[in-house]
């Protein structure tokens, strides 16, 4: 078959990504055609509503409200899926492989509950789907698991892959707002949506985490194996205390895989002050891979954005362009996921922070000591911080010790008469 001199897209979607993805596809065509030694054409691009004003320039007989003429037109190569949402992503994107086309997405939510399916079709299709834009937006994260990092046997990831819980956390720690008002602010610089719950309830990183950890644990990911915590509980007063102890504060995914299988969570974490991922700040990710080969590994970037998740969506484009060219099916073969065991939350372990308040009188410190006893728990430091007349506030540490284990010991303290209130509890990692 001749080489073409000319592959087209087809866009569904030009909101924030899209738009970044046709700028730079402008913006660098001709670098773009001397690397590939192909010329990209954007042919058609579907959007909801045709008469919006863009943030980029676009060609008006560019746009179109019916998707299907982009997902059906016979002389379009590769779609581009920048139009979010499952379901309907879902149907065009299996439409668009059972039309022979090579598949780019930027849709965490979907590739995280439907990757597996669709891959499997991409590659019944001869075909494939890239998807690296769908975690850590800019930062290569997809192509380094399944290709520069293919060798190792990964034993752990730990990563800051939501920007929006990142600027809020880093605006309660520096500039010394509580929750909702450094949520105000985030909503105000654009780093957080209308409706923020998805990221900050921590869904939004566990879709992520779900995509990671399948590839590199080389594992299918049901979003129920994921333990999931978000940061609206956070407070200003743990921050400040956590600070105190030698820790910042961050919403971490962590994926460990041991002996007893594999163990995934997200939830906000106290990490010491000199661990890099300590001083990642704002609305920057970063993720640290632990391989039995190469040691440790950082990776660090914009995590969201026009311009930074549009570089890995065109990178993606270029991916599936040579596949195109060199006539490789399926591109990359994409890794076998099977099913490996996942160690039920209950069943693991952590160290632990806890705040509370408790009647000012004596020998409330031993009693606490005692019910700690009681449920195995060894405690490695308890201060007491603050005290009225009545009541005074403690800040403890724990040993690592079983989540079980632990929350006997919260249930005991919650019956005993001497406490007041649990304010806090947030896990911590060394
Ligand atoms: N924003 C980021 O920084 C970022 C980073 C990484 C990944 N992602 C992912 O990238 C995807 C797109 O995000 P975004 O922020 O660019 O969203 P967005 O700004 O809301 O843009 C969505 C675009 O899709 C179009 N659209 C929606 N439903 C459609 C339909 N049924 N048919 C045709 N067009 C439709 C919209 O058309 P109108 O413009 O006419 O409304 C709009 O152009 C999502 O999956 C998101 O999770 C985003």
């Amino acid at each position: 078959m001749a080489e073409k001199d000319v592959l087209k897209i087809g866009m569904l979607g030009l909101g924030t990504v899209g738009s970044g993805v046709l700028q730079i596809l402008t913006q660098n065509g001709e670098e773009i055609r001397q690397k590939l030694g192909t010329r990209l054409e954007v042919k058609r691009i579907a959007v909801r509503d045709t008469k919006k004003l863009r943030p980029v320039t676009v060609d008006p007989e560019l746009l179109t409200d019916q998707a299907d003429h982009v997902i059906d037109d016979p002389e379009i190569d590769i779609i581009v899926e920048v139009m979010g949402g499952v379901d309907g992503a879902r149907a065009a994107i299996t439409r668009a492989l059972e039309n022979g086309k090579y598949v780019v997405t930027a849709n965490k939510d979907l590739m995280a509950q439907h990757g597996v399916e669709l891959l499997a079709i991409a590659k019944n299709q001869g075909k494939n789907i890239y998807y690296e834009a769908s975690v850590g937006g800019g930062i290569p994260l997809v192509r380094p698991l399944k290709q520069c990092l293919a060798a190792n046997r990964i034993l752990k990831l730990m990563g800051i892959i939501n920007g929006t819980t990142n600027y809020i956390l880093t605006q309660m720690s520096c500039a010394g707002k509580e929750f909702s008002e450094a949520l105000a602010e985030a909503q105000a610089q654009g780093f957080a949506e209308a409706d923020p719950s998805s990221d900050v309830e921590g869904r939004d990183a566990s879709y992520k985490l779900a995509i990671l950890a399948s590839l590199a644990f080389s594992s299918k990911i049901e979003m129920s194996d994921i333990y999931v915590e978000g940061i609206s509980d956070v407070k200003l007063r743990d921050i400040r205390y956590a600070q105190e102890l030698g820790y910042a504060v961050k919403l971490l995914a962590v994926g460990e895989e041991g002996s007893d299988g594999l163990k995934l969570r997200v939830h906000p974490t106290l990490i010491p002050l000199k661990h890099p991922l300590a001083s990642v700040a704002n609305e920057f990710n970063a993720i640290f891979l632990e391989g039995d080969a190469v040691g440790e590994v950082m990776f660090f970037g914009r995590g969201a954005g026009s311009l930074p998740t549009g570089s890995a969506i065109c990178a993606d484009i270029i991916e599936a362009a040579r596949s195109i060219k060199h006539q490789v099916e399926n591109g990359i073969v994409e890794a076998t996921f099977v099913t490996k065991r996942v160690v039920p939350f209950v069943n693991q372990s952590s160290r632990f922070y806890l705040r509370l308040k408790v009647k000012d009188e004596p020998g409330v410190f031993a009693k606490l000591a005692t019910a700690f006893g009681d449920a195995r728990v060894s405690l490695d430091m308890i201060i007491q911080k603050r005290s009225d007349a009545e009541t005074a506030e403690i800040v403890l540490v724990t040993h690592g010790v079983g989540e079980g284990n632990f929350a006997v010991a919260i249930a005991a303290l919650k019956e005993m008469d001497a406490v007041r209130s649990i304010n806090s509890i947030l896990r911590v990692i060394e």
